[in-house]
């Protein structure tokens, strides 16, 4: 039988899509890009089937196109998202997030003494593994890894 595409989500004519991102990471996602803020045509699915992580979602984008660094933050949420850069309803290039060396504010350091966790200071930390993400926080020196990592 001849498979046929249906897009859940409307094609876009310029911008940028966003695919794999787990479901129940959507709005952290959101949150992290700030696309709250975006004066743009923005289009968004979820609980959509994907055999990979179970439920994905999309996120569509018009008219955007993100630096590397600013895209890369989403590492920590969405691990597997696809970028897909639409021009002309084509796309154009296809890039994979990376998790980048150094990490501000979006994890909580997960030593409860340190200031970040009582003092209005932005977390910062070094990515010490990329793998299964581990963070040495700037301020107090504990690692903060995967199993204990809080979005804020
Ligand atoms: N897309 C879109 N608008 C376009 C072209 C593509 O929104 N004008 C979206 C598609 O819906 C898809 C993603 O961009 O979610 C990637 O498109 P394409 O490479 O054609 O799809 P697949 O081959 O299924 O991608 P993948 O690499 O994820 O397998
Ligand atoms: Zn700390």
């Amino acid at each position: 039988m001849k498979e046929r595409k249906q897009l859940s989500v409307s094609a876009i004519e310029n911008g940028t899509v966003i695919d794999h991102i787990p479901a129940r990471n959507l709005f952290k996602v959101i949150q992290i890009l700030g696309l709250d803020h975006f004066d743009s045509q923005i289009t968004f699915g979820t609980n959509l089937e994907s055999k990979k992580l179970g439920k994905k979602a999309i996120i569509k984008i018009s008219d955007k196109f993100f630096e590397d660094e600013d895209i890369n933050r989403i590492a920590l949420v969405a691990p597997d998202a696809k970028l897909n850069i639409i021009r002309d309803y084509e796309v154009v290039e296809k890039k994979v997030v990376e998790v980048p060396d150094t990490i501000t504010g979006i994890a909580k350091c997960m030593n409860p003494k340190c200031i970040t966790n009582f003092e209005q200071v932005t977390t910062r930390f070094r990515v010490v593994s990329k793998k299964n993400v581990s963070l040495k926080c700037h301020y107090c020196e504990k690692i903060t890894n995967q199993e204990n990592m809080q979005i804020i």
